[in-house]
């Protein structure tokens, strides 16, 4: 089944000194349990096509399938719900929140969703990423980047999403603990989710299964 499929998706910004066409009439088909990488230069248009498939943006044209829903025409209150059911999503800035702890982060959205056991759920999950339970009252600002790209990979885990969006996960780590990111990664695939990875880097995308390469917004 795929999990993701675009068809014909354009997406145009239009500012006040023109028109921007991020995406072109992108089709792309992700099976339920693929994990494949994004790449393409910079200003290509990857965040954006992470984002509407994460839900977080809608296209200016084109069908978009999310689980084998379409959701071209749902509103924003159903787009919610579909992003906090069925999607994990780790931002290229982490975006944990500054107040709350290592613990509190991940169990943010199983508080959301009204989940029974958070508490000791999170506490799972942060072992899961290989953190130290000492580590879980830190805030992020008291945790390395490596640390908080796991705690936020945490959070992305934390209502068992079908989906795994990360846009540069990587892109702040050194290679030691960015392969370390990746292994988890594949782990995390290897347990039935669909990992979808935007990266600039090549020893990234080679751990993925399948690479797409945007270019103007194009899938080339
Ligand atoms: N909210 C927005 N308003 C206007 N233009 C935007 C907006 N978001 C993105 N763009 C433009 O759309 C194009 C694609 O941007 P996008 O962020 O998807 O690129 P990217 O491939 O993720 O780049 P990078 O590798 O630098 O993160 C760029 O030309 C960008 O300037
Ligand atoms: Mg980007």
């Amino acid at each position: 089944m795929n999990v993701v499929e675009l068809v014909e998706v354009t997406k145009v910004y239009n500012l006040p000194r023109g028109s921007i066409r991020a995406l072109d009439n992108v089709s792309v088909s992700i099976e339920a349990g693929d994990f494949v990488s994004i790449m393409g230069p910079s200003g290509s248009g990857k965040t954006t096509l992470l984002n509407i498939i994460g839900c977080l943006d809608v296209p200016t044209s084109g069908r978009v399938a999310i689980g084998g829903k379409d959701i071209s025409d749902l509103g924003d209150d159903d787009l919610t719900k579909i992003r906090r059911d069925k999607i994990g999503f780790v931002f290229q800035q982490f975006n944990l929140i500054p107040t709350l702890t290592a613990l509190e982060n991940i169990a943010y959205p199983m508080i959301l969703r009204g989940v029974n056991g958070h508490e000791e759920r999170s506490k799972e999950l942060l072992r899961s990423v290989g953190i130290d339970e000492k580590l879980g009252e830190n805030k992020p600002n008291e945790l390395s980047g490596g640390e908080q790209q796991r705690v936020a990979i945490a959070r992305a885990l934390a209502n068992e999403p079908d989906i795994i969006l990360a846009d540069e996960p990587t892109g702040n780590l050194d290679s030691k603990t960015s392969k370390a990111l990746m292994v988890l990664l594949k782990e995390t695939n290897e347990r039935g989710k669909t990992i979808i990875v935007v990266t600039h880097d090549p020893v990234v995308a080679g751990f993925t299964m399948k690479t797409f390469t945007l270019v103007d917004g194009r899938i080339v």
